[in-house]
């Protein structure tokens, strides 16, 4: 595993998401920060129940800034409404805060970012879950299952079932809604995933 010097002398010990974001783009905690556009942090409200946690910002959130903008999020909209959750609720981030891929050409193909990027990046992703303290948190796919629920975890196994944080907190893995998006059977693999939302939504009420 490569290692990296990690982002928690980058990560204020105290404050809000506020003083939180406008640290991230400091941050030089692995390599990911050199060849990205910027920084995308998480998004939603501070006292939100339901935290999702996604892999890494895509092409589309690079160039935006925001998380969850291009065609993963819109499936995961998509996915959240048939669910019966209101998106603007939710917070929504990632395990690694800045884009990693290959340039092929003009095009930048996404890497999915090894577990030194995940170990590096998840002091960001502890302080979020202390500042927002969700009731629930649904993992979204195996690169956020590893840095939350360790490399054991296998989200194909568990799925849509009711699974805790190592501090306790309830969790929900689920797949990537960009394997949903790929996906060759997309409206069985779509409403799979619409169960687990749903599965995760029941365990708030
Ligand atoms: N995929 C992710 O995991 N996060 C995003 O923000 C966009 C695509
Ligand atoms: Fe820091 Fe995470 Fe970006 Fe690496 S990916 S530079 S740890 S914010």
């Amino acid at each position: 595993m490569q290692k990296f010097a990690g982002a928690a002398e980058w990560v204020p010990a105290r404050g809000g998401l506020p003083k939180l974001e406008a640290a991230l783009p400091d941050c030089r905690g692995c390599d990911l920060w050199q060849d990205a556009e910027q920084v995308v942090p998480g998004g939603g409200p501070a006292k939100a129940r339901m935290m999702l946690v996604g892999e890494q910002p895509g092409d589309v959130e690079d160039k935006a800034g925001e998380a969850f903008v291009g065609p993963a999020g819109r499936l995961l909209d998509k996915a959240l409404e048939a669910a019966g959750i209101d998106r603007t609720e939710v917070y929504v981030t990632n395990a690694v805060k800045h884009f990693r891929f290959e340039r092929r050409g003009k095009r930048r193909i996404h890497k999915t970012p090894a577990v030194g990027h995940i170990v590096a990046c998840s002091p960001w992703l502890r302080r979020e879950l202390e500042i927002v303290e969700p009731a629930l948190v649904v993992v979204l796919g195996a690169t956020a299952a590893r840095s939350l629920l360790g490399t054991g975890f296998k989200v194909t196994e568990h799925r849509g079932r009711p699974t805790e944080l190592p501090d306790g907190t309830a969790a929900v893995a689920t797949v990537h809604p960009s394997a949903v998006v790929r996906s060759d059977e997309y409206r069985r693999d779509f409403g799979l995933f619409v169960d687990d939302l749903r599965a995760a939504a029941a365990l708030l009420t």
